[in-house]
């Protein structure tokens, strides 16, 4: 490290982890931009505020996937702006819904490569559909890229602005994290954004926590250009798939069979989908007692239409481990299916009357 170094201060983070991500990492999702256009981020949370205190104040409409990102929603919330919630289906996200609801929206937050949590992507007609509208309406499309390249099975979609469409450039945002292929607590991400937003962009990286730290950018950076990145992916890739198939096939086996895990196509990520009489917010905190951790499926779903399930990872956890989990789980949600399904006592009692 050298005494420039220690003096960097440019809000858009360290320049050579700039330079490596738009060399190693965004070329796996077609991505090509100028490293003037990088931004370092604290994750992709930092990301997403980011494009919210850049983008939106209180007389904004905005819309988003539901189910979706609850922490998402947590920040676009603090703007005071309003976000519209547009349903999933087996194409991704509702973008003629969107439009008729949300023609004027200044933005909207998409995971087209994966939606959190069903894992569908969005169709070719409706990324370009979503590009068409804010092209013409002058919005903002903020890509949120959670999963990155890191598909258990398959190649990764590619990112919206890997597509050839006249203004597009101009109108996404794509955001990543390491959170998913490194570890959470690095917090360290990447916002790529159009040209004409760098300044107001970097203003406000300036005017709050301005960077990231740099020895762990210039860390990172390091691991990047030195191939250990790459290496790294392959591996756990192949890793994710192998804990992934481990903790299905526990799941298929002992889950009620009402409630077999959904498991989108090359995903890392799956969802038993649980009967609308199962309180998921109330099963995922009696799992946590147990040392399970689970997101519940109607925390980011419509307030009218709410989905009842869990949401489901394997992380870095050992065999063991994810088998003991996959048995705890299997059992909870049997004894919650199962005590659901018994006519309430007040019923059986009113019935036996007559
Ligand atoms: C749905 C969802 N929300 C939030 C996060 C956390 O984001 P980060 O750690 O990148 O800020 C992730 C991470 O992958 C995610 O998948």
């Amino acid at each position: 490290m050298t005494s420039a170094d220690a003096l960097h201060d440019d809000p858009r983070g360290e320049i050579s982890l700039r330079r490596a991500i738009l060399r190693h990492v965004a070329p796996a999702r077609g991505i090509r931009a100028t490293v003037e256009q990088v931004f370092i981020t604290e994750g992709s949370q930092s990301g997403i505020d980011l494009c919210c205190r850049a983008l939106l104040d209180a007389k904004h409409m905005t819309w988003t996937e539901a189910p979706g990102s609850v922490a998402l929603r947590a920040a676009v919330g603090m703007t005071g702006a309003k976000l519209l919630s547009i349903p999933v289906d087996p194409d991704g996200v509702r973008v003629d819904v969107a439009i008729r609801r949300a023609a004027g929206a200044r933005v909207a937050f998409v995971s087209p490569a994966y939606a959190f949590p069903s894992g569908v992507q969005l169709s070719l007609a409706r990324r370009l559909q979503l590009l068409d509208w804010a092209v013409t309406n002058g919005a903002t499309v903020v890509e949120v890229d959670y999963e990155g390249e890191l598909r258990a099975d398959g190649a990764p979609a590619p990112a919206l602005l890997a597509l050839d469409r006249v203004g597009a450039r101009e109108c996404v945002i794509h955001i990543g994290t390491f959170s998913r292929s490194l570890f959470p607590a690095l917090r360290l991400g990447f916002a790529i954004v159009p040209a004409a937003l760098v300044r107001p962009f970097a203003r406000v990286r300036a005017a709050s926590t301005r960077s990231a730290p740099y020895p762990l950018q210039a860390a990172l950076a390091d691991f990047i250009e030195d191939g250990h990145w790459a290496r790294h992916m392959r591996r756990l890739k192949q890793a994710t798939r192998r804990r992934r198939d481990l903790v299905i096939a526990e799941l298929r086996r002992l889950l009620p069979k009402e409630t077999p895990p959904s498991v989108p196509a090359g995903g890392a990520l799956f969802t038993v989908h649980l009967p609308p009489f199962v309180d998921d917010r109330a099963l995922a905190t009696a799992l946590a007692e147990r040392g399970v951790d689970v997101l519940p499926l109607s925390l980011g779903a419509r307030r009218r239409a709410p989905t009842r399930g869990l949401i489901l990872g394997v992380g870095a956890h050992t065999d063991a481990a994810l088998l003991h989990a996959a048995g705890v789980l299997s059992h909870a949600v049997r004894e919650a299916v199962s005590a659901g399904m018994q006519p309430a006592r007040g019923v059986r009692r009113a019935r036996s009357r007559h």
